[in-house]
């Protein structure tokens, strides 16, 4: 019987190596290990020889790197995509390029299937497969966790010995964490009760906000086009920009979430969050937005950003709608270009400096000094017709949207008075 092949994402964990042996025995297969770098801190040194000392027969280690920089961390950042109005999505935009990587390793390897260690749980297995359904829609794909035996940590690693597979001694973190340039990931553990404030040791990658320097530190942020390319004049690659920010912000205490949210499976779940460059970033590009976009387009935006964030995190990246959002948004950023000066101090974000060559802060309209040339004699003209609708319905229905009536309370202290005399 010919033997299946299988590409495995594999991170080199304890249940992704679980798997790649499971899978050979389960599923008679050759496994091909697809390991992404996606800038996470985390070093990927010894990833590779460990998969061939599992016997894998096939391992890919890519530098995704900047491809995740330039065409899914700014695509999300430009759109102003923070899921329930807070997450930056590291984890989620990560997931769509794996499952990329994984259909194109499939392919060149001849695979009939690929394989994922997600749980039955969570997003992350649905953003693997919703990836996979569009690009490889031919390939099967395999959730091992969703089917094994295996009900604990213990019980995986008493399978790897019984394969002779040492499984490095370290202590096991309490938590569950997923991590990459764009942000950290963080659940489990203490975590799972939501009134319980994390441990100090669930952080991983920032300084808490009031251990932080006593002294503000100032970074200027230049865009164009709404992609960030400088920091304090210094122009970087989208990977350097990236990194650089979150070693300045999270030494500052930015970047810090704790938030309960609304999983796409329907679970709540509350999970901690660190993306220092992510929030600063985020934060810095809106006020760039605030000078350089006109009322109307602005607020549309910020309507497509709800959108955008409910469609990266629930799977759907490779889908038309979000080309479309795409096309919509980066016609929309043509004039963000200038900078933000930021202060960064104990976890907090505040504008020092805004500039754009593009701005629409008109001082002969804005001033209240002798500079004003906004025509106010035109207002009186605007504001008759503005009124006049309601002023129409009014006349017809009595006062409106207001129960008491004007002045009731000053009218019945006068009759009253009326009454006694
Ligand atoms: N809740 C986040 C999301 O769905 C992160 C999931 C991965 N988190 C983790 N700790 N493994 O995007």
């Amino acid at each position: 019987m010919n033997k299946e092949r299988i590409a495995l994402a594999f991170s080199g964990g304890l249940d992704t190596t679980v798997i790649l042996k499971w899978l050979e025995e389960h599923y008679n297969a050759d496994v091909i290990t697809v390991t992404g770098d996606l800038g996470q801190q985390k070093e990927l040194i010894g990833v590779e020889a460990k998969a061939h000392q599992l016997g894998a027969a096939g391992v890919y280690i890519l530098d995704l790197k900047e491809e995740f920089a330039k065409e899914y961390i700014f695509p999300a950042l430009k759109s102003g995509a923070l899921y329930e109005g807070s997450y930056p999505m590291a984890t989620a935009l990560g997931r769509p390029l794996l499952a990329k990587v994984l259909a194109e390793v499939a392919r060149l390897e001849h695979c009939t299937a690929v394989a994922h260690g997600c749980t039955g749980k969570g997003n992350d297995q649905i953003r693997f497969e919703a990836g996979i359904a569009a690009l490889a829609p031919d390939v099967k794909v395999i959730a091992p966790v969703r089917e094994w035996e295996f009900r604990s940590r213990e019980e995986e690693i008493a399978y790897c010995e019984r394969r002779g597979i040492t499984v490095s001694a370290t202590k096991a973190s309490p938590y569950s964490i997923d991590e990459n340039m764009w942000g950290t990931s963080i659940e489990c553990g203490a975590l799972e009760d939501p009134r319980i404030e994390p441990p100090a040791d669930a952080y991983q990658r920032t300084v808490a906000p009031e251990l932080a320097p006593d002294v503000a530190t100032s970074v200027q942020i230049e865009f164009k086009h709404g992609e960030p390319i400088a920091l304090d004049g210094e122009k970087l690659s989208p990977v350097e920009l990236i990194q650089a920010l979150n070693a300045l912000a999270g030494a500052n205490g930015i970047g810090r979430l704790d938030l309960v949210e609304n999983r796409l499976v329907g679970i709540k779940s509350r999970e901690i969050y660190e993306a220092p460059a992510a929030l600063t970033l985020h934060f810095a590009l809106r006020e760039l937005e605030r000078l350089t976009l006109d009322k109307a387009t602005s607020h549309y935006k910020a309507k497509i950003a709800l959108d955008y964030a409910d469609l990266i995190y629930n799977g759907l990246w490779f889908t038309p709608l979000r080309t479309a959002f795409d096309a919509f948004v980066s016609d929309v950023m043509k004039p963000v270009t200038g900078f933000v000066t930021v202060k960064l101090f104990k976890g907090s974000l505040t504008v020092q400096e805004r500039w754009s060559p593009n701005s629409l802060y008109d001082l002969s309209l804005a001033s209240y000094t002798e500079l004003d040339k906004f025509d106010h004699a035109a207002s009186e003209g605007f504001s008759k017709i503005y009124s006049l609708p309601i002023k129409t319905y009014a006349k017809v229905n009595g006062e409106v949207g207001n129960p008491h009536g004007v002045g009731s309370k000053v009218f019945e202290a006068f009759a009253q008075t009326l009454l006694q005399h």
